[in-house]
């Protein structure tokens, strides 16, 4: 243990990832200042966000180049003169890209939180399930959506670390949930394992017919990860007053000029369409946290994970976020 890889922004990406847009360094490892903590970053998860990260400014300013790449991650205190964590301690955070990370209290930001150990859940979950995204399925729905009795909820990137967890929520809810995903093989797991009442392979030729005959009283509720053409579908087929849910437009952001929904159809159908950012929500974290929690050890939830070893492929894994190589959420083993 003497030197930290780090995988640094080289260059902004345009479409995918091109080898060498983020570069691995090695950088000798920090010695400790008094108020700074010493972890060991286990588990990184892989977010499409990050892809948005690399190229713009946005709701966080974008990376810099020749800075360790954005990233969030679960890690174990290795050393600690700060005096809120001691060596042992699992904290979820901002850890970057990179073997190790720094917990400083002079970061107003606050970007670690310790995590209790809870026996039947795995380190890994923190990053799902009980992570980002199912706290960002969590109020969507929840706040947003509203799902009611009988209502039919469309949820697309369905396979996904947030969409199974939302379309979950809308079972739980007694909703009749159709998800909306890329192959067979995600479409047989939400239906078989996860209890959606139909899924829709986007793939295959006549998905639009297949997304007209699964919901055959029209759709309550939208909760959009992939924007583009599929939104336009699942919009157009929408009751009036029904509730829209912007997750995030999965489809755009690989492309320079993503498509853009047209807005005439949200006033014909007087919808109510909400975008949403899970950091707005992060001080009632313990509120969903223990919710999801319950539904998980009650089986109510079920969650997935797609894990990739080594740090050395995270750019990989960053692209298999767009390609749909990943079923439920995609972690990066460090
Ligand atoms: N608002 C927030 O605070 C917040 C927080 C977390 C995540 N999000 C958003 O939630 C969405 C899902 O994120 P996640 O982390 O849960 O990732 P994920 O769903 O686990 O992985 C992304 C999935 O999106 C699908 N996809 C990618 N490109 C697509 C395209 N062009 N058309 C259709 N489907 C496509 C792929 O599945 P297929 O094989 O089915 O294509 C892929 O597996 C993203 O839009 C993300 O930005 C928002």
């Amino acid at each position: 243990m003497s030197s930290n890889r780090q995988l640094r922004l080289h260059a902004r990406p345009k479409g995918l990832l091109a080898p060498g847009d983020l570069q691995l360094a090695e950088a000798p490892l920090p010695s400790l200042a008094d108020g700074q903590a010493l972890a060991r970053v286990k588990y990184l998860s892989m977010d499409p966000t990050m892809r948005v990260w690399m190229a713009r400014d946005s709701y966080l300013p974008a990376v810099a180049i020749g800075e360790v790449m954005r990233g969030f991650g679960f890690a174990e205190v290795l050393e600690s003169r700060h005096k809120d964590f001691k060596k042992g301690d699992k904290v979820v955070g901002l850890t970057g890209l990179q073997d190790y990370c720094v917990i400083d209290a002079a970061d107003k930001r606050g970007s670690f939180q310790k995590i209790p150990p809870v026996p039947f859940l795995s380190d890994t979950a923190f990053l799902g399930v009980l992570g980002v995204n199912g706290i960002t399925a969590y109020f969507g729905m929840m706040e947003i959506a509203k799902p009611q009795k009988g209502e039919t909820l469309v949820v697309s990137a369905a396979a996904g670390a947030t969409g199974s967890i939302a379309g979950q929520i809308g079972k739980i809810h007694g909703c009749r949930v159709v998800g909306i995903a890329g192959g067979p093989e995600k479409c047989k797991w939400i239906t078989e394992d996860l209890g959606f009442d139909a899924a829709i392979d986007y793939k295959s030729p006549d998905w639009k017919e297949q997304l007209a005959a699964a919901t055959p009283k029209g759709i309550d509720i939208n909760f959009e990860n992939v924007g583009g053409e599929i939104m336009h579908a699942v919009v157009s087929r929408m009751n009036l007053f029904g509730r829209v849910a912007l997750c995030g437009f999965i489809s755009g952001y690989v492309k320079e000029e993503p498509e853009l929904v047209s807005l005439g159809i949200v006033i014909v159908k007087r919808l109510r369409v909400q975008g949403f950012l899970v950091i707005d929500y992060m001080n009632r974290y313990m509120e969903a946290a223990t919710q999801l929690g319950k539904w998980k050890m009650f089986g109510k939830l079920k969650d997935r994970e797609t894990i990739v070893e080594g740090l050395e492929k995270a750019p990989d894994a960053i692209n298999m976020l767009f390609t749909g190589g990943n079923i439920g959420k995609l972690i990066v083993k460090v």
